[in-house]
């Protein structure tokens, strides 16, 4: 028989609310604890609050087992052997650190509604992204309160659109233990237990201290975003040359110790986690006195930034130096395909600046619609590529939706104004394109015979 543990989830945003599913999913009671009630009532119901597939199949079947529930009621976490924190740690408004005011409040949670389980400490495992020195500091709050309970630092790497995949079949799994062994014990057996069915399938397991734990996860997002810059960077310089630099990608990440993963170049990286993960991190390292040992990470980050300023540029010279009354269809709105989010979203950067430049911007986007509207009611969204393209003067492909790579190009032309593309995700074939007349643009890339 499976173990079975009571498990609170704290933040039922998109790390929590697809843990806490996907951990009744391993033989766990869970109870899900967030302070929006319209969160809560939609995931109470089986609804993701959030695109994500998969979730809600994981979602409804959870809940029909009896076994998970969600709520706004934090004493409903007494009782549980192990709390998880689960909430976020966005950027501050007026610099590059993180806000650390939702786990310092789930902190303040747990030690006023947790209660110690019969057979040992409570355990509080933290899964948030945090600066380094955070797991200590709970630590240290913890053990000058009123509950007997052990910190474990549990970072999580899961990737929108496959968050599901990447919490049940994780390809390594970091346990961040106290300095203290038999308490480091008691956290690494409760873990085990949660884990069990995971770890039994022989997944990786890594023991280490709290800083290290907590610097994997950056280090993990670091290494990530500089890549992506990387081959941003070989993207200009194919600009500067001729060059290809899908192809220079195919060439290098032959290369076992280079890998062609992450080698995609293109109007660069956002979402809600390597921008500001890469900008906290800076902070930190400031705050440590070892910023020159992050010093790369500000070039990754204007690399990064720099490729839109590139689209924008590049559109503003196919429409001949003006974009003002330019049709431009962009297609693509989200960080990236199988996702609603446009949290520091290049493509929807992108769209604004044209707009601000006098383009009349039609956008469209298969999940990133709603939210953009909301956000941006100024910006022109509407439901089908079709009608953003019809009478185009340029269409900008800026998230590589499957249905936008997909879209032909004899037939696209027909319906467009001026046959202009810019591929800002390097997700078309410049050949075909270009064959059917279309003056194709890539980022680093341009449609020649090889
Ligand atoms: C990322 C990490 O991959 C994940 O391990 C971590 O836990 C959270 O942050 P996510 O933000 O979901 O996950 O997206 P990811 O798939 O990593 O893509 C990030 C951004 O990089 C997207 O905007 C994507 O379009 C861009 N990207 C990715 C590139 O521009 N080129 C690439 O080769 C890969």
């Amino acid at each position: 028989m499976l173990p079975h543990v009571r498990i609170s989830v704290i933040g039922c945003g998109y790390l929590g609310a697809v843990h806490a599913a996907c951990m009744v999913g391993l033989g766990h009671d869970v109870v899900g604890l967030d302070v929006d009630a319209v969160k809560v009532e939609q995931l109470s119901r089986g609804v993701a609050p959030f695109h994500e597939p998969g979730l809600e199949e994981v979602l409804t079947e959870a809940l029909a087992s009896g076994r998970l529930t969600f709520t706004t009621d934090p004493s409903a976490i007494a009782g549980c052997d192990l709390h998880f924190i689960a909430v976020g740690t966005p950027q501050q408004a007026k610099s590059y650190a993180a806000d650390m005011t939702y786990v310092w409040s789930a902190v303040d949670t747990v030690l006023q509604h947790a209660t110690v389980p019969e057979e040992g400490p409570a355990v509080i495992v933290g899964k948030s992204t945090v600066p380094v020195g955070t797991a200590q500091a709970i630590a240290d709050r913890v053990a000058g309160a009123d509950l007997d309970a052990v910190v474990v630092w549990n970072p999580e790497f899961l990737r929108e659109g496959f968050a599901v995949q990447d919490t049940t079949a994780p390809d390594r799994i970091v346990y961040g233990l106290p300095e203290d062994r038999e308490r480091g014990e008691l956290g690494r057996a409760a873990l085990d237990r949660v884990y069990a069915p995971i770890l039994e399938r022989g997944t990786p397991r890594l023991l280490v201290n709290y800083p290290t734990a907590e610097l994997v996860k950056v280090a993990a997002n670091s290494f990530l975003a500089t890549k992506i810059s990387f081959i941003n960077s070989m993207a200009e310089l194919c600009d500067a040359t001729g060059g290809d630099v899908a192809r220079l990608a195919d060439a290098i990440g032959h290369d076992e110790r280079i890998g062609r993963k992450f080698l995609r170049a293109g109007i660069g990286f956002g979402g809600g986690c390597l921008p500001k993960d890469i900008r906290a991190f800076m902070a930190r390292a400031g705050e440590l006195g070892v910023d020159q040992s992050l010093t790369f990470l500000r070039e990754v980050d204007s690399i990064n930034l720099r490729r839109r300023d590139h689209a924008v540029e590049l559109a503003t010279e196919m429409a001949g130096g003006r974009l003002v009354g330019v049709k431009v269809a962009v297609l693509g709105l989200t960080f990236k395909p199988d996702s609603d989010d446009v949290r520091d979203s290049p493509a929807l950067d992108i769209a604004g600046r044209l707009w601000g430049r006098g383009a009349t911007v039609v956008a469209t986007d298969p999940a990133g619609a709603a939210p953009v509207r909301a956000m941006r009611p100024d910006l022109h969204v509407v439901d089908t590529a079709a009608e953003a393209l019809d009478g185009a003067d340029i269409v900008m492909l800026l998230t590589e939706w499957p249905e936008y790579v997909a879209l032909d190009p004899a037939r696209t032309r027909s319906v467009v104004r001026t046959p202009r593309i810019i591929d800002g995700r390097n997700a078309l074939d410049p050949r075909a394109w270009a064959d059917a007349g279309w003056d194709y643009r890539g980022m680093g890339r341009t449609a020649s015979t090889w």
